[in-house]
């Protein structure tokens, strides 16, 4: 299956074919293109497998939701289905129940009405219901979890993912098992920095980025604005279903990135986050905040953030290439929520820049430095726009410079961008250009460095 470059399955819509048509049509491709290279045989077999295939759907960003579900048949999509997990789902203890923007949990959910319980360090028997406490590494602090999406045993008619991967690990799914097998088959080890939130901590992690974003210098009411699109108000965050959890990883250089600023960029291309887009359907877990679906979940992306929806619903929103919004408003039949209104902050990518061209005269083999200010003109939020230099046409000997993330420097509000390069010993003109792109590759501009290289006796030739 081909994935974008968010690990999601790319297909495109619009071909006006049915879902099993697709199938057949990809089918016949692979018989024609076996056939061609003289194994029949071959294409037989490519030919049978393609047909007894559930299909999968799309992956291309511009298809709709209503596309998508049309390309695709997932067993747990049926209407049936579909009509029995909905009215389990109305109870907010339930995996799938529905929180957005507009749709809140009840405020005592999931402690006992006029519960005061905060932490883990709560000492009263009972207190924690069914949250199980964890520790967060390196601090000294707790996380807590409902026990349901902590550690869970596989269902029995689960035994393998529309993608033919195996469902969980030694009969366990959600989080503890994928943390499990990350080591165990991955090699890769994952922390779990935030997860259960009571309503009350939500409202005072609301208030700290609304006071924060004010001592950035704005007013009330855009801190608030600036605030709500990549935090949710109380009553209105995953966080407090206890199904949820802010992941990190020890990185190569064995930090855990996220304490402090989450790197967005950073956390999409390592390889403990690589692993965790490809198997985390496996234990029943999806990314809530994606890239390309900005639209449809009103928050800034956020490749940390991991929901517990149990296997069932998590292969289905991968194999059928649905967000958790999609998914849930398909579920619960439920209207978009009406557009955030400061949805302009979320979907617009951005950026200005000081002097995008630079022109430095050098000696042969001189250290060269170019600094742009970049700024971000969409969301405020650290994950909205990412500034990628590519070198188009690199004469000249890179010296690499922090910070670069993966060839990345993420863009917060103003950011000064800075290379470094070693001036060749031929005199003369040498040029440079980096391409400036969003997250989701969109270009948007592009900054140059020309160097004038001149021998001591002031000679360019
Ligand atoms: N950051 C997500 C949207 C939350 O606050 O739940
Ligand atoms: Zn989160």
């Amino acid at each position: 299956m081909a994935l974008n470059d968010h690990g999601f399955p790319v297909i495109s819509c619009g071909t006006g074919l049915s879902a099993w048509e697709t199938r057949l049509s990809s089918a016949i491709s692979a018989l024609a293109r076996a056939s061609a290279s003289g194994q029949l045989w071959l294409g037989l077999l490519v030919f049978g497998m393609a047909v007894a295939r559930p299909a999968q759907a799309a992956g291309d960003p511009r298809c709709s939701r209503a596309e998508r579900l049309a390309r695709c048949a997932h067993p747990a999509l049926t209407p049936a289905r579909l009509g029995a997990l909905a009215r389990a789902a109305r109870r907010p203890s339930h995996p799938l129940f529905l929180v957005d923007r507009a749709r809140a949990i009840p405020a005592d959910f999931p402690l006992a009405r006029g519960s005061t319980w905060r932490s883990c360090r709560d000492p009263r028997p009972g207190a924690l219901g069914d949250l199980v406490c964890l520790p967060v590494p390196r601090t000294n602090r707790f996380t807590a979890l409902r026990r349901g999406a902590w550690d869970a045993a596989r269902p029995r008619r689960s035994a393998r993912t529309h993608d033919g991967l195996l469902v969980g690990h030694r009969g366990r799914i959600g989080f503890k098992a994928m943390l499990d097998a990350g080591l165990r088959e991955g090699g890769v080890e994952l922390f779990i920095t935030s997860a259960f939130r009571p309503y009350a901590v939500q409202a005072a992690i609301f208030e700290d980025h609304v006071a924060r974003e004010m001592a950035g210098g704005l007013d009330h009411g855009a801190a608030v604005a600036a605030s709500a699109t990549y935090s949710a108000r109380p009553g209105h965050s995953e966080h407090q279903l206890g199904t949820t959890a802010d992941l990190t990883y020890r990185a190569a250089d064995g930090g855990l990135p996220g304490f402090g600023r989450f790197m967005a960029h950073q956390m999409r291309a390592s390889k403990p986050m690589r692993w965790v887009r490809a198997n985390a359907h496996r234990f029943g877990i999806v990314m809530t905040y994606r890239h390309d679906r900005v639209a449809a979940t009103q928050y800034v992306w956020e490749p940390w953030h991991w929901r517990f929806v149990g296997v069932e619903a998590a292969d289905a929103m991968v194999a059928c290439d649905l967000s958790v919004a999609e998914y849930l408003e398909h579920l619960h039949r439920a209207a978009r929520p009406p557009p955030f209104e400061h949805a302009d902050r979320i979907l617009r990518d951005d950026a200005a820049v000081t002097q995008p061209r630079r022109l430095i005269v050098a000696r042969p083999g001189e250290r060269v430095t170019a600094r742009w200010w970049v700024t971000n003109l969409g969301s405020r939020n650290w994950s909205a726009l990412v500034v990628r230099p590519v070198v188009v046409a690199d004469a000249l000997r890179d010296v690499p410079s922090e910070p670069r993330l993966d060839g990345c420097v993420p863009v917060f509000e103003s950011t000064r961008l800075e290379r470094t390069l070693v001036a060749p010993a031929a005199p003369g003109r040498h040029e440079v250009v980096w391409q400036l792109e969003t997250g989701a590759g969109a270009a948007l501009g592009e900054l140059s460095m020309a160097v004038v290289v001149v021998r001591s006796d002031g000679q360019t030739r």
